[in-house]
């Protein structure tokens, strides 16, 4: 496998993990990570989740809202647009160095703070804020159920919720070794993913809450160019860090690994490559 070019001396592919999201401020990757979250931000299945959550939010001027894990901060920039300058947002990362790049992008709005802290321990009083919004972190949470409960805590009655989250079952790559690719998907979402299913489950947390008037959305990232080059992942994990763990874990043996990479390297330069996969958005209101 040809080596991602920005590895670190001695790197260790398998010091990272699907948790590396949970402790981005401790990875060599953190400037990759915004900037793939950045070109996440203008892919049409995320802009269309982005406003369908903002229209479902229903929020007013002069409202509050909390982004939880807000990453760089564009859907908080994007809920302060829709409470505006007479409302307020909060945005929360357990990630300084994500803090720090959305307070530098948001210098044109008073009305936006962002803060450290954790998604399962906000520091926020119950009832605070009239919506509560989170974007594909819940997949990184040691426990995405107490941070729901936490949302729906600082929410106040009739509030309105959303949370988006992507299923890792649902990626899809065309590539001729059907049985090894399954094998190499099914590792990414049931052992390298905390919560690969996530997408699926949050409608039934949603309704464990009591939370009513709950509607679902969905929507696929297609992906039909990539770089190896450049790129180390096409879609989700880098494959540099999956494919070396999945033989670690006996999943597939070096030359299945090297022999299923290669042919998907060769379909990229070819201008053959397809993958996808489908984010979840659900949006709900607390009960008065
Ligand atoms: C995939 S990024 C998504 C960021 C942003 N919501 C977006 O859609 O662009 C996941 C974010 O969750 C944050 N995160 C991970 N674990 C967290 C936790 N326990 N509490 C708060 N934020 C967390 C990460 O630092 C990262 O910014």
């Amino acid at each position: 496998m040809r080596p991602f070019p920005d590895l670190p001396e001695g790197f260790d592919p398998a010091s990272v993990t699907s948790g590396a999201f949970g402790h981005v401020d401790n990875s060599p990757f953190s400037a990759q990570m915004i900037a793939g979250m950045d070109r996440l931000s203008e892919a049409q299945a995320v802009v269309e989740l982005r406003r369908w959550s903002i229209d479902s939010l229903s929020l007013h001027a002069g409202q509050r809202a909390l982004e939880v894990g807000c990453g760089p901060g564009a859907m908080s920039l994007a809920l302060a647009e829709a409470v505006g300058p007479t409302g307020s947002v909060n945005g929360i990362d357990n990630s300084g160095l994500m803090v720090e790049e959305a307070r530098q992008r948001s210098a044109d709005y008073a009305q936006v703070q962002f803060d450290t802290g954790d998604a399962q321990e906000l520091r926020f009083g119950d009832g605070e804020f009239d919506a509560c919004y989170s974007e594909r972190v819940f997949q990184h949470l040691d426990a995405p159920e107490l941070a729901l409960k936490e949302m729906l805590r600082v929410l106040r009655p009739g509030g309105r919720v959303v949370v988006v989250d992507t299923d890792w079952e649902t990626v899809t790559i065309d590539h001729p070794d059907a049985a090894t690719t399954r094998k190499i998907l099914n590792f990414v979402t049931d052992d390298f993913s905390p919560n690969g299913w996530i997408g699926r489950r949050l409608p039934g947390l949603f309704r464990d809450n009591g939370l009513r008037d709950v509607s679902v959305m969905a929507r696929s990232l297609l992906v039909s160019e990539w770089d190896p080059a450049t790129e180390p992942a096409a879609i989700g994990p880098p494959f540099f860090v999956v494919l070396p763990q999945a033989q670690e874990r006996g999943v597939v043996t070096k030359h299945e690994a090297d022999r299923w990479y290669a042919e998907l390297e060769k379909l990229a330069r070819e201008d053959r490559f397809f993958a996808s996969l489908t984010m979840f958005g659900v949006c709900a209101t607390k009960s008065p």
